[in-house]
């Protein structure tokens, strides 16, 4: 598209910042190869096929995905080597993975016995093959099984079974989010990649091999400095940032691509003003994993303003009572969390110098299945 300037864009408007964006993704690439790692980022932060096509022609050896529907998009648009990283167990779901596995090259996570034999009993019937890695929980408190010993039974017990092969292991260590300061997250990032390469020896004595050690999130790789034997790396958020991200201390405003452009509507009070989004536009989401964000629902660029309470349509904003803001005015903020705040556009704005220089089809949001 040709340029346009951006105060032509009706608000609340997705606006992602496309230098930005491609100093991230050098940032993360640079140092996955400096530690010799592959890079399949998680693209539900995006949820843009372009934006992962992107990330692919910079380096990346395939992509991350939580759902079989977003699996689908990213198949759909050309991506060919697509991890699922989680469980899938409905007969419906592993009917698509069973058709996609016939177009693309897929692999799905595991974590127990139940969810291998549906999978096998899918694949088997349809003389198919799919590659597992198996999940290992590394202190989230989510799915996954514990490291070590429990990882090797869950792999001899599935290893009986026809239609399946291990491809290793991975794990997500989302508690960083929780963490309270950056030698927290430091922690959380030496243990992720520890207990793996533990387990990863543990499968080696009983007598197999994970190809791939897969770690991720981006807080912990914002630190990470390799590990022996840790192979693959699944950051998502790190192409956007977020003001969780910089309440962790691992992101600067500078380094956030994702944000909302909003008009005044109202400015009842010297210390109110009211914008045109809500939680339709901003979430809700405060933070994750048990660390609430203590300004509000995202970080208000270059005024004394705090975005401290939303309803659906109305972002309503404490403000410094000098603060020059008049209805009309437009205000661009960066989210709380920018993976859920894509979800809930259809579209985004690249923009570039301060215009807007094209406009992404959102095919991923909304897929939740
Ligand atoms: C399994 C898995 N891998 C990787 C990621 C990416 O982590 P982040 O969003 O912190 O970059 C996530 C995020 O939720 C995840 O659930």
């Amino acid at each position: 598209m040709t340029a346009v300037n951006l105060d032509t864009l009706d608000t609340p408007a997705l606006l992602i910042d496309l230098d930005i964006v491609r100093r991230n993704l050098e940032g993360m690439q640079k140092s996955a190869d400096k530690y010799g790692v592959a890079l399949r980022p998680h693209i539900k932060t995006h949820k843009i096929p372009e934006l992962a096509h992107l990330q692919m022609r910079l380096g990346a050896t395939g992509v991350t995905v939580a759902k079989v529907s977003e699996a689908e998009v990213m198949a759909e648009a050309g991506i060919k080597d697509i991890f699922i990283a989680n469980q899938v167990v409905s007969e419906q779901k592993l009917d698509r993975l069973a058709a996609l596995s016939k177009k693309v090259n897929i692999s799905v996570g595991l974590d127990s016995i139940t969810a291998a034999e549906k999978l096998s009993a899918i694949f088997a019937a349809s003389g198919l093959t799919i590659e597992y890695l198996i999940e290992i929980n590394s202190g989230l408190n989510r799915c996954g099984v514990l490291p070590g010993r429990d990882a090797v039974e869950l792999y001899q017990a599935i290893n009986v079974l026809p239609s399946l092969r291990l491809k290793g292991i991975f794990t997500h260590a989302g508690q960083v989010y929780g963490a309270g300061s950056l030698a927290e997250v430091m922690e959380v990032s030496r243990h992720e990649s520890k207990i793996m390469v533990e387990t990863a020896r543990a499968l080696d004595q009983a007598g197999t091999f994970a190809e791939i050690v897969s770690v991720g999130s981006t807080p912990t790789m914002k630190v990470w400095q390799g590990y022996e034997r840790v192979n693959e790396i699944r950051p998502g958020n790190y192409i956007f940032h977020d003001a969780i991200q910089i309440s962790l201390g691992v992101a600067t405003v500078e380094e956030c691509a994702l944000s909302i452009v909003a008009t005044v509507i109202s400015r009842p009070a010297r210390e109110r003003a009211v914008i045109d989004g809500g939680s339709k536009a901003f979430s809700s989401d405060r933070g994750a994993h048990g660390k609430e964000m203590a300004a509000g629902f995202g970080i208000v660029l270059g005024k004394k303003a705090t975005l401290a309470r939303l309803s659906e349509e109305h972002g309503i904003m404490i403000l410094d009572p000098d603060e020059d803001i008049e209805i009309g005015d437009r205000v661009r903020i960066i989210p709380n969390h920018a993976c859920a705040v894509v979800n809930l556009f259809d579209r985004a704005y690249g923009i570039s110098n301060g215009e807007v220089v094209e406009e992404f089809y959102i095919a991923a949001r909304g897929k939740s299945q």
